[in-house]
């Protein structure tokens, strides 16, 4: 077994780790320190993976087993389970806070990014804590952030969702805006901004304009973890307790490719 370390990389969230070659097969007993790490940590960041595809998947299997990511179009070809976050052809970086795949009954326990192609500068990756989030609040919009549940859907806004992945996917999920987490206890802030078409008994315009003004006031700079990709990086963010967004200001002749897997989740549950 590797006996790996565990280095904070701010006050709230992310840690760094070392003594992890991801490439090669992790044991039961590691798994679950990283899985416990994750939970208390939100990021982890390893750094110099060197990784096929296969062993890519492999690796994020200590997170949770691979689940399909719903826009097709970036699978990688042969590896359906592997997308490729990439801003060719009119892809916008996704620079709003969200969590991923809210859509889903399950959303994804965590997200894994393998930084393949950075560019020089910029485009990194800024990961929020929501557990931080939630109790800085004042106790009487926790309690009321409590009793909110948000109906999901695929975003509207994305021109280019195939046919099929819209059939799939779109069906309206509810989730509760506060979601205690399975492994940590405690509580966080969850929700995903453009797929969530109304918190239930608001309008989507009164839901989103609350949402928004949500995000500005929790988001604050001691929350926030940002990493500055190298190659060779692997970020594992935690998806039940953070938000996440990617940052745009590369010079887009440069090449930004990460591959990214999503672990399966449980249903988002307050407790
Ligand atoms: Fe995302």
């Amino acid at each position: 077994m590797p006996d790996f370390t565990v280095t904070p990389l701010t006050p709230s969230i992310g840690a760094e780790i070392s003594g992890v070659d991801l490439a090669k097969p992790i044991d039961g007993e590691t798994r679950e320190r990283l899985s416990r790490a994750l939970a208390e940590h939100l990021a982890l960041v390893f750094h110099d993976q060197t990784l096929t595809p296969e062993q890519y998947l492999g690796a994020a299997e200590a997170f949770g087993p691979p689940m399909r990511q719903h826009y097709s179009q970036h699978h990688m070809p042969g590896f359906p389970d592997i997308g490729l976050v990439w801003h060719r052809n009119g892809q916008h970086p996704a620079e709003r806070w969200h969590t991923d795949h809210t859509n889903r009954e399950r959303p994804p326990a965590a997200t894994i990014l393998y930084g393949v192609e950075i560019p020089s500068a910029g485009g990194g990756t800024s990961v929020a804590n929501m557990r931080a989030a939630y109790a800085a609040l004042p106790e009487t919009e926790r309690r009321q952030l409590d009793t909110l549940r948000t109906v999901n859907s695929l975003d509207d806004g994305k021109s280019d969702t195939r046919h099929e992945d819209r059939e799939k996917y779109s069906k309206p999920i509810v989730h509760p805006m506060v979601r205690t987490h399975p492994l940590h206890g405690s509580r966080a802030v969850f929700f995903h901004i453009t797929k969530t078409i109304n918190i239930e008994g608001m309008t989507p315009e009164a839901s989103r304009a609350y949402l928004s003004d949500l995000l500005e006031r929790m988001i604050r700079p001691e929350i926030v973890y940002t990493h500055q990709w190298r190659k060779g990086d692997v970020l594992v963010i935690d998806d039940r307790a953070t938000m996440h967004r990617a940052h745009g200001d590369y010079d887009r002749r440069e090449s930004r490719v990460l591959w990214r897997i999503i672990a399966e989740g449980d249903r988002p549950q307050l407790i």
